[in-house]
């Protein structure tokens, strides 16, 4: 299976297509081909750290999914109540064609498993939040009982790595409560600079929140040694 992401409109995706029909994407994996200012990304999922296979979500992945989201402890600062048996159906529907960024808005959300054993355990995003900006955002959540190993650091990393290495972003951001400790602690692990706090920034779980937005540039990442994401 791959990725592909296209830098631009969609228009300008189509033309491209159309410029270069017989196209072999799987010749151009992992480089950056740019035809008439159209840039096309080609990137295999999974993505494999160290410890971790990022993959995409499938329909069976209900009942893990399901043991994570409907867990208070990992949803206290995730915006919402832990959810039903028939929210995390209907919310598994969306994230199943979450698999991919061909345009700017999009998220790729990644079910995170361990390579030792099989298994959903968590989940990673990254969301392509401008083209023109070159700008992302990434997310994570693990199951409680699997926190405390260094999985969300080890797969926020490797988001980040596709995100400045493959699809060339020049800046990456993340939002935390700064109650969050256990994501503060990931985020300035991951060496991403707390660059602002937003005060009251969202209503949750009736009462107002601060947001502390964390931020890495591509030549920070340049200068940090990541956990290696094999294709
Ligand atoms: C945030 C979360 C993904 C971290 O997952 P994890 O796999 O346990 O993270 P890691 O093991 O990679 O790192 C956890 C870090 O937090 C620290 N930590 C964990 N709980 C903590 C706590 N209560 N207080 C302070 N630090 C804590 C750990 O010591 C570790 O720091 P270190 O690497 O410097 O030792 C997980 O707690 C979670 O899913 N929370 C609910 C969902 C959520 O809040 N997501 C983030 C939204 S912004």
């Amino acid at each position: 299976m791959h990725l592909v992401a296209v830098g631009g409109s969609d228009a300008a995706a189509e033309r491209c297509a159309r410029r270069h029909p017989g196209t072999d994407l799987d010749a151009v994996a992992g480089h950056i081909a740019e035809w008439n200012r159209c840039l096309v990304f080609v990137v295999e999922v999974p993505l494999r750290t160290e410890r971790l296979i990022l993959r995409p979500f499938a329909t069976d992945d209900l009942d893990a999914l399901h043991a994570i989201r409907s867990h208070p402890d990992a949803m206290r600062f995730l915006g919402g109540k832990p959810w039903t048996r028939a929210e995390t159906a209907e919310q598994l529907a969306r994230l199943v064609e979450c698999d991919r960024l061909s345009a700017q808005g999009e998220s790729l959300r990644l079910a995170i498993e361990r390579r030792a054993a099989p298994g959903l355990i968590g989940s990673v995003s990254l969301r392509w939040v401008s083209a023109a900006d070159k700008r992302g955002e990434v997310g994570f959540v693990i199951h409680p009982s699997h926190q405390g190993h260094g999985f969300a650091t080890e797969a926020a990393g490797g988001m980040l790595q596709l995100a400045f290495e493959r699809l060339r972003l020049h800046r990456v951001v993340a939002g935390a409560d700064p109650r969050n400790r256990a994501s503060v602690a990931v985020l300035r692990r991951l060496r991403m600079q707390q660059e602002a706090c937003l005060r009251h920034h969202t209503w949750l779980n009736d009462e107002w929140a601060d947001e502390l937005i964390f931020g890495m540039l591509a030549e920070e990442w340049s200068r940090w040694t990541a956990p290696t994401t094999r294709a």
